[in-house]
């Protein structure tokens, strides 16, 4: 029995791709849900909207400190698989309920399984950044999404029969999804807008250059700006609604409206790692606010560009595409086979060969 442990908005679709992986190699797996998002649209929407089955436990840890975060969900989750004794913990992503989960299987001697392993910033300050480098240290089964990812690991001393390159099943259900659904149709160029990072929005200075630049930007076409509930919460604490009006906002937007809206965008910009890869897949334009990125075949081959939380950056990278046409990203060979949908499989059968 594989215990796949998910909780926050970006964990979903990853499990969704897995899930349905794990079915077709009749794998035996529970979703476990930690809680750490639990509104209805950071939650239970995309599992409506990707027909997850119910999660076996719903550990109901919520938000808080990262200290209180990552201890109740331990608590919680020890208590479980302390328990019901599966065979493997199977863990997504970076934030802390991957950590939280690896963590409590490590304890118990229970086998670990890592995907989106080796991701990195080299910047400590970002707590991702520990629960990729704290969660990889202790797994059994390390899955990169890329040759770069795989090569962090090999520099950090892992085992090299523990990692399995086999790309990302974040992109395995955007191709999936994609497929269905339809072009959205608005005529007028628009930008779509995804925020959530602290280093961006717990920040008065950068919050407000972030909004400066979309109402500049507000004149050259339509912002569609989905809000995070840490970004509205923010944007309330400085008092910066007014800088709103001019904006299209919306509540998080659900995964089939949020693709639907980023295939015909003229350009994203975000601080989210899952939507510089899916920009760079469906080849549209992309304006990170990021330092750093832990993608970096975004930027290299994609369409990402990393800016400062300044107005006249953020203005003058997303201007650019919106009259200029945009260079054709350019994928080499191996990057490609990695980004063929067939990710979450590829993962499926190293597990079920290995486990015979
Ligand atoms: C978390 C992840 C981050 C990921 C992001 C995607 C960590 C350390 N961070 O950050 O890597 O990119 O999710 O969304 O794990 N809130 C609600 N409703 C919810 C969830 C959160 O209102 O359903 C509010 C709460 O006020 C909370 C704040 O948002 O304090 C932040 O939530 P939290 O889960 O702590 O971190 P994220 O910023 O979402």
């Amino acid at each position: 029995m594989i215990y796949l442990v998910g909780g926050a908005r970006p964990n979903f679709m990853k499990i969704a791709a897995i899930s349905r992986a794990f079915e077709k190699y009749e794998i035996e797996y529970e979703i476990i849900h930690t809680g750490q998002h639990y509104d209805y649209n950071m939650d239970k929407t995309f599992f409506e909207e990707f027909k997850l089955k119910e999660p076996l436990a719903h550990l109901g840890v919520g938000s808080g400190p990262h200290g209180k975060q990552t201890g109740m969900i331990m608590e919680r989750f020890e208590t479980l698989c302390f328990t019901e004794k599966p065979d493997m913990v199977f863990t997504v992503g970076d934030v802390n309920s991957t950590m939280a989960a690896a963590l409590v299987a490590s304890k118990l001697h229970i086998s670990i399984a890592h995907q989106e392993a080796g991701m990195r910033s080299f910047d400590k300050k970002m707590p991702e950044e520990i629960n990729r480098i704290v969660t990889d240290h202790i797994s059994d089964y390390l899955f990169p999404i890329s040759p770069q990812d795989r090569r962090n690991l090999y520099n950090e001393g892992i085992d090299q029969d523990k990692i399995f390159l086999v790309g990302d099943p974040m992109i395995d259900n955007l191709l999936y999804y994609t497929k269905e659904t339809e072009k959205i149709s608005i005529s007028k160029k628009y930008i779509l807008v995804e925020i959530h990072r602290p280093v961006n929005v717990d920040t008065e200075q950068n919050l407000k250059e972030i909004l400066i630049a979309l109402n500049l930007l507000s004149i050259h076409g339509n912002i569609i700006f989905s809000i995070h509930p840490r970004t509205k919460k923010m944007i309330h604490e400085f008092e910066l609604e007014h800088q709103l009006i001019a904006l299209d906002h919306k509540e998080p937007m659900g995964y089939l409206d949020f693709i639907k809206c980023m295939k015909c965008a003229a350009v994203v910009i975000t601080d989210s790692d899952g939507i510089q890869q899916e920009t760079s897949i469906l080849n549209i334009p992309c304006v990170s606010v990021r330092d750093t990125t832990n993608i970096q075949y975004t930027v290299k081959y994609g369409t990402n560009v990393l800016v400062k939380a300044d107005r006249n950056k953020i203005y003058a990278a997303a201007i650019y595409p919106l009259y200029n046409e945009f260079k054709k990203s350019n994928f080499p060979e191996q990057l490609k086979q990695l980004n063929d949908g067939n990710a979450s499989e590829r993962m499926a059968k190293i597990i079920s060969e290995r486990n015979k």
